[in-house]
Parts: C-alpha cells; sequence; structure tokens
C-alpha cells in the first residue's frame, strides 16, 4: 500500500489554542483524525510527525527514504528560514506537498517567502484544516500516475 507521510513543524502541535483567529480552532489530533478517515477511503497508509526541533524534522525525513511515496509538510516558521529542511527534501528526493493552513502571502512580509516551495511539487495555503486533506487527494493522483 502506497505510504503518506503528513509532517507538522513547530509550534502545529499548538493549534486550537495558538492563534485561533488566524490557524482556527481545530486541534493537530483532530486535523489528524480527518487525514487518517480520508486515507482509508483513497487506500492509503498514512503516518503522521510533528516535531519543534529543526534537527527532528529532518531526520524523519530522510528515515522516509525508500518508505514513503509521498510527504505532506507544513514546515511552520522554517518554510521561512530552513535552507536545511529543503536541503533534507531534495536529498531524499520523495515528492512534497507543502501546506499552510494560513495564506502566507496575505500576511506579514516576512512570511511571503517559503525557501521550502521551489523543491516542492505543489503548495495549498490559506484553505485551513481542508488544504491537508487536498493534499492527501493530490499525493494520491502522484501515487498513481
Ligand atoms: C504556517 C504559516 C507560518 O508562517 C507559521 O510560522 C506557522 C504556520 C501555516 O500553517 O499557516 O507556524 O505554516
Amino acid at each position: 500500500m502506497a505510504k503518506v507521510l503528513v509532517i507538522n513543524g513547530p509550534n502545529l502541535n499548538m493549534l486550537g489554542i495558538r492563534e485561533p483567529g488566524v490557524y482556527g480552532k481545530t486541534t493537530l489530533p483532530e486535523i489528524n483524525a480527518t487525514i487518517s478517515r480520508r486515507a482509508a477511503e483513497l487506500g492509503v497508509a498514512v503516518e503522521f510527525y510533528q516535531s519543534n526541533s529543526e534537527g527532528a524534522l529532518i531526520d524523519r525525513i530522510h528515515a522516509g527514504s525508500g518508505e514513503v511515496d509521498v510527504i505532506i509538510l507544513n514546515p511552520g516558521a522554517y518554510t521561512h528560514t530552513s535552507y536545511a529542511l529543503r536541503d533534507a527534501i531534495t536529498a531524499v528526493g520523495i515528492p512534497t506537498i507543502e501546506v499552510h493552513l494560513s495564506n502566507i502571502h496575505a500576511r506579514e512580509p516576512f512570511r511571503d517567502r517559503s525557501v521550502i516551495s521551489p523543491v516542492v511539487s505543489g503548495i495549498i495555503a490559506g484553505l485551513g484544516p481542508r488544504g491537508y486533506l487536498l493534499a492527501l487527494e493530490a499525493a494520491s493522483t502522484l501515487i498513481s500516475h
């Protein structure tokens, strides 16, 4: 069975509490439960990982090499800063879909630039938790082609 790895970066474990006006009231476990249900419908295996640490995120991406078909990644604020995370994606060569709950292009100027975007297959931003489901559907299409 094809495998999708959903990775959430720093502060995304605080969803539901953190700036609900920006990120909504849905918690990460709730988002992951919805993703799991949709993955079962689509017939793909899904695994979840969250860390606040850049190195741990990189290690998890490396561990996906040869094991994971598609990565869905919300890098949190590392989106804007982490060349190391970007290099990890290119190092493993696993197709990756970047997801943001908020529209990063409609916020503070520092969020307008993603150093991750140039190395991913696609980007979804501004659609809230639904963005992860859309990414999952895109992932299953990428896998079947
Ligand atoms: C985010 C946007 C980032 O700018 C921010 O640092 C986050 C969350 C989003 O999902 O909208 O932590 O990636």
